[in-house]
Parts: C-alpha cells; sequence; structure tokens
C-alpha cells in the first residue's frame, strides 16, 4: 500500500506519519514537502531511517514536479497536509503563498489524480475556519453543508481549495474526500499556535498576550484522534464526501491561558490583553456525527491528560524547540510587531 502524503513535515502531517507506519506495517510513505519555515525533518528524526520511509523536497505549487512525482510512485492513496496554515501570518505578512499552496497546489494534486487512475482516495485535509464564526451564546455548530464564510485570508484559501475538490468530484470523478477539523493540539507543533506559543512564553517568563477579551471559544482536538479520523476518511471515506471532525470540547482561549498558567504556577498577573485580530472569529464547534455514524470513528483521548502531556513534551524536547527558533527566528509575526511598539519600562 503505498501513501503519498503530502506536507507530512509539519505538525499533523508528521503525527500522520507516525502513526500510520505504527498501525500499517505494509504501508509504504512517500513525504512530498516543500519545508517552509514551519515544515521540519526533526519532526520524523525517529523514522527516518526506516525501510518504508521516504522524503523528497518539493512544492505542490510546482505542477510537473506533483505530476512527475505521482507517475513514478503511483500512489493507492494520497493525502495532502500542506499548506500555509498561520491566520495572523496571512493578515500580517500576505496571502500571495496561501493562494500559491492552498488554492493552486491542491489544483495540481487534483489535476495529478485525475490523469492517474490509480489513486484510489485523495484526502484533502482542511479546516472548521471555513465555515466563518459562530455567535458565543448559540448552540449552533458547523454540520458539512453549513455554508462556507470565511473571515480570514487563510480561510478563504482553504475553502477556494475545498471547493475545487468538490467540481473535480462533480465534473471529472476524481476520488477525493475532503475533511473540516477543529484545532489541534500536542507534540511538534510550530510555535507560532495558541498552544505552544504560550507554554514557550512561560519558559521565558513572558506574560501570555490574549487577543480582544479571550473569549473566544475553540473546540479542541488531540492530533492523534484527528490522525486516525484522517485515517478511516482515506481508507473508508465515500469519494466526493465531506467529514467535519471535532472534539465536542469547546474551551475559551482564556480558559486555555490559565490551564497553562496553572501548570507554571502562575497568577492571572501574567496575562496581556492585546489588540484583537483584525476578522477573529468568535467561536468553532464542530458537529462530527457524520463520520462517527458512517466510518465507525470514535475520539481515543482524554483533554486534561493530554493536555498536559503537550506541555511536558515541550518542557522535555528544548532541544526540538531551540532548533526551531535557530532555523525561523520570530515566530509570531503579529506578536513580535506588537512587542516591538509596547511603551519601555
Ligand atoms: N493545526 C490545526 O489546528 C489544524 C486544524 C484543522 C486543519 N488543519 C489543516 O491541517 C493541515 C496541516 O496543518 P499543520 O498544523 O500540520 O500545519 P503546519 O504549518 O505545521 O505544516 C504544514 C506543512 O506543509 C508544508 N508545506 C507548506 N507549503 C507547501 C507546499 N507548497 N508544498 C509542499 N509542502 C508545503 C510545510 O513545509 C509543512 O511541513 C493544513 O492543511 C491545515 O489547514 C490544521
Amino acid at each position: 500500500m503505498r501513501i503519498l502524503v503530502a506536507g507530512g513535515a509539519g505538525f499533523i502531517g508528521s503525527n500522520f506519519i507516525r502513526y500510520i507506519l505504527d498501525v500499517y506495517q505494509d504501508a509504504e510513505i512517500l513525504n512530498y514537502d516543500k519545508l517552509t519555515y514551519s515544515g521540519n525533518l526533526d519532526n520524523l528524526k525517529d523514522i527516518e531511517k526506516n525501510k518504508n520511509y521516504r522524503f523528497v523536497q518539493a512544492d505542490i505549487a510546482d505542477k510537473t514536479k506533483v505530476e512527475a512525482v505521482v507517475q513514478e510512485f503511483q500512489p493507492d492513496y494520497i493525502i495532502s497536509f500542506a499548506a500555509e496554515t498561520h491566520v495572523d501570518r496571512s493578515i500580517h505578512v500576505g496571502a500571495k503563498e496561501f493562494i500559491d499552496t492552498n488554492i493552486i497546489g491542491v489544483f495540481n494534486i487534483l489535476e495529478a489524480v485525475k490523469n492517474s487512475k490509480g489513486v484510489k482516495n485523495y484526502v484533502q485535509v482542511s479546516t472548521d475556519e471555513v465555515y466563518g464564526s459562530l455567535d458565543l451564546d448559540s448552540q449552533e455548530k458547523f454540520e458539512e453543508d453549513t455554508a462556507f464564510a470565511p473571515n480570514v485570508p487563510y480561510a478563504a484559501t482553504k475553502a477556494g481549495g475545498d471547493l475545487l475538490c468538490r467540481a473535480y468530484f462533480r465534473t471529472f470523478e476524481v476520488p477525493v474526500v475532503v475533511t473540516h477539523c477543529s484545532n489541534n493540539y500536542g507534540p511538534y507543533q510550530y510555535p507560532e499556535k495558541l498552544i505552544p506559543f504560550f507554554i514557550l512564553r512561560m519558559i521565558e517568563n513572558k506574560k501570555l498576550p490574549l487577543y480582544g477579551d479571550g473569549k473566544n471559544v475553540r473546540d479542541w482536538i488531540y492530533v492523534l484522534d484527528h490522525c486516525s479520523a484522517l485515517e478511516s476518511c482515506l481508507f473508508k471515506g465515500k469519494p466526493g464526501e465531506v467529514y467535519n471532525i471535532g472534539a465536542d470540547n469547546e474551551m475559551q482561549n482564556i480558559e486555555i491561558a490559565k490551564l497553562i498558567l496553572n501548570y507554571f504556577d502562575r497568577d492571572e498577573s501574567w496575562l496581556e490583553y492585546v489588540s484583537d485580530r483584525p476578522g477573529h472569529d468568535r467561536r468553532y464547534s464542530v458537529d462530527s456525527s457524520k463520520i462517527r455514524r458512517e466510518l465507525g470513528w470514535r475520539l481515543k483521548y482524554e483533554f486534561k491528560e493530554t493536555f498536559k502531556q503537550t506541555i511536558d513534551w515541550y518542557l522535555e524536547n528544548k532541544n526540538w524547540v531551540e532548533n526551531v527558533r535557530e532555523k525561523t527566528g520570530v515566530f509570531n509575526p503579529h506578536i513580535d510587531l506588537w512587542e516591538k511598539h509596547q511603551p519601555k519600562g
């Protein structure tokens, strides 16, 4: 069984590759990754010598390369994690690379699958952010047929890629499944994202900057629960279908911040409210009853335990953090700009 994994050197992709090699002894994996600032081969150090694993450094926005690799590797399955993923970068650095990777890149993979004929299923890993924002006090959840309403360039480009997948299934019968997952946490996440970012700020004795009133809600899922959901979609998902993935674990950013403060034995004076992110979605909540009902997927991990293990992981892997910092410098461009403009003293 040959699986082409695009974007496998990032946070979720590297967890997925490790997970699949562990469960399927006959799986052969080719990791196709451009190695942007968030792509990191250290994430896969423990498996780089596995005889069923290979890596190629390449860009999904390069149509010729995507075609050539698919022709040469002849995958049975393709899953793509390859994306520009950070909302703040799509706002403060610019959206061009988001468009190249998240739309053109998806188009290139779809074309390659269309031309190959041998691919049984292609899973395009996407996000609940394509659905926009829910009211804080509503009970509403995102369902698979909720209309797209992206509010930031990142989400708009992901929605663009997802719509191409839909069209390629309808028009050309390309076997593609799209997933919309909520926010992930766990080991190997690039530290611009909320949880590792806050953990590292605590280690550096810096305050935790909270956007707006800190009450924005996300539905946090442990990365290995996301991986098992993607495994179900890849091998059992029906081409042309969309599956939402969430953990029924809604928490406000301020609650996450307080859990981290608590772990480090710090009080709330370590919180700092900063000006809100433009287009900041208020609440995400995902209804994952379809994937449970149709594919039999179940959550395995408990939040409290895996959240603590995640903090432990960043503390125990200081070399990983230092290597990332050395290689990529600034973690969060927005907070970096904000810090530069704080009054001195
Ligand atoms: N992190 C989350 O909470 C979350 C939640 C839902 C969905 N997702 C989706 O899951 C996927 C993976 O997210 P992540 O958090 O692991 O991201 P990440 O930023 O950690 O990893 C992205 C990977 O894609 C690679 N990449 C980027 N552009 C590429 C290109 N043009 N060609 C080839 N490789 C390229 C990077 O080098 C990196 O290895 C993304 O598509 C994201 O939209 C993430």
